[in-house]
């Protein structure tokens, strides 16, 4: 059960989110972290954590996204820190959420992550899974119109040996990104929740990439 105290937190956190990704990329946006709140709820439901750092570190895992402030990775769990010292929080607690808030990203997969929790475990499923299935594809089409790429572009392979530096700065079209992470995250998760949600995400996008070749090719 959450407490009274708990529950003013999170109000107020959720309000202070809403505030900072006024404006936000549409697949970025409040309703992003509305749904990776919703997606660790369902998967913390299966697990023994601490619910209110898993809440409260879905809610500020996004709130300055370093895509968005040219790079900068150190914005986002910063602005998140002296956000929760204005709460009544544990420093044991506030130092937990930044944690997740600074591992929790994908970045090429072939970052080494140097935390690890069962609250990130979570809250890093729910934010993957918001990246595949029918959600994943919508969210990856607007960053690519965001960025001006291309849909598809059959002379460009993708990459999967990109640096951490390389995958953010890539150019590649929009398709490539498919191959260079939403694929890849159903082998990735860390939950048994997770895991069974993802599956069901990977088959609707393998679904989508056939069809959408077979259309590019005039086959359909
Ligand atoms: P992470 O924070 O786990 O590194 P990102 O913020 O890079 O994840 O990606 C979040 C979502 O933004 C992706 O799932 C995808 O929808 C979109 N996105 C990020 N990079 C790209 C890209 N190069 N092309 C298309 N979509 C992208
Ligand atoms: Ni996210």
């Amino acid at each position: 059960m959450i407490s009274e105290k708990s529950s003013d937190i999170i109000k107020s956190t959720i309000t202070f989110v809403k505030k900072e990704l006024q404006g936000a990329e549409g697949g970025h946006d409040w309703f992003h972290i509305e749904r990776v709140y919703k997606n660790s709820l369902l998967i913390a439901s299966e697990e023994d954590v601490n619910i209110l750092i898993v809440t409260l570190s879905a809610l500020l895992h996004d709130i300055a996204d370093s895509k968005f402030f040219n790079g900068d990775e150190t914005v986002g769990p910063k602005k998140a820190d002296q956000f929760l010292r204005t709460q009544d929080l544990s420093e044991e607690n506030r130092r937990h959420i930044i944690k997740i808030i600074e591992n929790i990203s994908f970045k090429g997969g072939n970052k080494i992550q140097d935390f690890h929790s069962k609250e990130l475990d979570v809250v890093q499923d729910a934010d993957r899974l918001d990246a595949i299935g029918a959600i994943g594809i919508a969210r990856t089409f607007n960053y690519g119109g965001f960025k001006n790429r291309k849909l598809y572009d059959p002379s460009i392979k993708a990459n999967l040996e990109m640096t951490p530096s390389e995958y953010k700065t890539s150019e590649a079209p929009t398709i490539n990104h498919f191959y260079e992470k939403l694929l890849l995250l159903k082998e990735r998760m860390n939950t048994e929740a997770g895991r069974r949600i993802a599956q069901e995400r990977h088959a609707f996008m393998e679904q989508f990439l056939k069809q959408f070749y077979a259309e590019w090719c005039g086959e359909r």
